[in-house]
């Protein structure tokens, strides 16, 4: 029954957000086009930020549905991305990304859905060179009143029909209690709270 879930999301997931998308297309590139090195892309999903890797970066594209990794083989063109199945909280992955290895993490729409998003960014702090970044365009809790509770109501059933996604984490707040530290931030909304942001750890 899940893989059936997953096989039916990932074939309507590209349709269903394309007006989202047209309206963070540009944010996207500005994020990820100046990215250098080795980066991480977490929960790549269908793919939709290959794209905007220029040709100097290798990607791991690290995404546990294997429908939606699927979708994203025809992305890759000729870049330097390498598709990984795995759930990022996943131990094995540590054999493959090494500490202090990455010069990027790029999270985009998927710390909503991370069922530990703690650990995740736990395992972030691990894989980042010293002066590395994350990179995030996450959607948030409203922070209007009548609206985040009208986000925790219908949370537990867009939870279902979103494969896992919640509505209500207070993501932004997670990841500076976790030591990164904000080097361009910036909050919008469009239909749901967004926050875009680069990051890097407090010890540097
Ligand atoms: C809303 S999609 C976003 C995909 C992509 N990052 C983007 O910006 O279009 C969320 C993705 O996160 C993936 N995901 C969920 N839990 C995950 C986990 N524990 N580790 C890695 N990816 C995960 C899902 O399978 C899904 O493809």
């Amino acid at each position: 029954m899940k893989k059936l879930y997953l096989k039916i999301f990932a074939k309507y997931y590209d349709s269903f957000m394309t007006s989202f998308e047209a309206k963070i297309e540009d944010d996207r590139k500005n994020m990820l086009g100046k990215l250098k090195g080795k980066v991480l892309d977490v929960g790549s999903g269908t793919g939709v930020n290959f794209e905007f890797f220029n040709d100097q970066v290798k990607v791991f594209a690290v995404e546990p549905s294997k429908p939606m990794l699927d979708k994203s083989i025809k992305k890759v063109k000729n870049k330097d991305i390498e598709l990984l199945n795995f759930d990022v909280n996943d131990k094995k992955l540590h054999s493959i990304l090494k500490e202090n290895s990455l010069d990027a993490i790029v999270s985009t729409l998927v710390l909503c859905t991370i069922s530990n998003p703690e650990l995740a960014l736990d395992n972030f702090k691990k894989w980042l060179k010293p002066n590395g970044k994350l990179i995030v365009l996450e959607h948030i809790h409203s922070d209007k009143k009548f609206k985040g509770l009208f986000e925790n109501i219908i949370n537990p059933f867009w939870k279902v029909i979103g494969d896992g996604c919640n509505l209500n984490r207070h993501t932004d707040e997670l990841i500076k209690e976790k030591g990164f530290i904000a080097t361009k931030e910036s909050y919008f909304t469009l239909g749901m709270r967004i926050h875009k942001a680069e990051y890097i750890l407090k010890y540097n």
